[in-house]
């Protein structure tokens, strides 16, 4: 693997997650493979669970790793080209990228979408940029439109705990009083096109994602129907993506209860909002995934570190 910008950077999605799932049994088994390697990553947005997990599977592999919040600790960088900077940005990202390069052998880039300009956002300016001038590979950390890392670990989460041929995996919205980006949504559809699973998106109409990434997907927009003999149910709050980062709708008739859950187990990525996005009765019983979902971040990381590494 070069880089790993989106979930369609795997040769193939089932031999990957079987490698990761058998990483875990020896985390450190490859530890020689980093040694005298360094990662970067370079955080443009908070963080709890990638900004440790892919440490954890840096130094899982023998790399040592520089962490820098780029966001409030970096020179305001400069992304358009031929720009007389003569405003609020500091350094160009030719030179930053660049730079950085002399640092590290990899690069893990985390910067989300604004949401004020859906051509701007889906222009990855930071990760494309960084991808253009960097002279060693990239790891998507999240980034406007996507977060593979966790669609990876979402496929890895799926495997273990599943007991049928063909699973049914429902995505479900959920209400929350913030505008929160698309990015975890559409790697999760994109991740659930390469599995051989019964796969349902459910969302208020109106909270349809980018109609290119849903080509071909079921979509019901009544919920209890779309919940019915699901096996897993993975809930995520997004923006509204025609009125581009509006938030149109705060209905807590879609926060996932209980009852609604069924016998389904549930997942989500974190950081989760009580009682708004899910009721604590879910997150509390033996149904939930989501800390084997965050375990499973360090081996989700590894794997890709891993396929990176042998290529160096
Ligand atoms: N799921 C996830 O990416 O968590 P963090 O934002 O805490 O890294």
């Amino acid at each position: 693997m070069k880089n790993y910008l989106s979930i369609n950077d795997i040769d193939s999605l089932p031999k990957l997650v079987k490698e990761a799932i058998n990483s875990k049994k020896n985390p450190t088994a490859d530890k020689a493979l980093g040694a005298n390697k360094t990662i970067g990553l370079l955080f443009f947005n908070n963080s709890l669970r990638t900004r440790l997990s892919t440490q954890k599977a840096a130094l899982n592999l023998g790399m040592e790793v520089i962490v820098m919040n780029f966001g409030n600790e970096g020179w305001a960088l400069e992304y358009a080209d031929g720009t007389v900077m003569d405003q609020g940005t500091s350094e160009h990202v030719k030179e930053a990228a660049q730079v950085v390069s002399q640092y590290c052998d990899i690069i893990g880039i985390r910067a989300f979408a604004e949401l004020k300009d859906k051509e701007k956002d889906e222009a990855e300016i930071v990760l494309n940029n960084f991808k253009k001038y960097a002279s060693v590979p990239i790891v998507n950390m999240e980034s406007s439109i996507g977060h593979p890392l966790q669609a990876l670990t979402d496929a890895i989460t799926i495997e273990e705990n599943n007991t049928k041929k063909r699973p049914k995996v429902v995505l479900s919205w959920a209400p929350h009083p913030k505008a929160l980006p698309h990015a975890v949504a559409n790697s999760f559809v994109e991740m659930m096109q390469l599995q051989d699973a019964d796969f349902v998106l459910t969302h208020p109409e109106g909270y349809e994602l980018n109609p290119e990434l849903t080509k071909g997907i079921t979509i019901e927009y009544d919920q209890e129907k779309a919940l019915e003999n699901a096996d897993f149910v993975s809930v995520k709050n997004w923006s509204n993506y025609i009125d581009y980062g509006k938030v149109m709708n705060t209905d807590s008739n879609w926060k996932m209860t209980k009852e609604k859950l069924g016998n389904a187990k549930f997942m989500h990525c974190l950081p989760v909002r009580r009682n708004v996005v899910v009721e604590d009765a879910v997150l509390d019983s033996n149904q939930s995934l989501v800390i084997e979902q965050a375990n499973n971040r360090t081996y989700a990381a590894q794997i890709v570190l891993k396929k990176i590494l042998e290529k160096l």
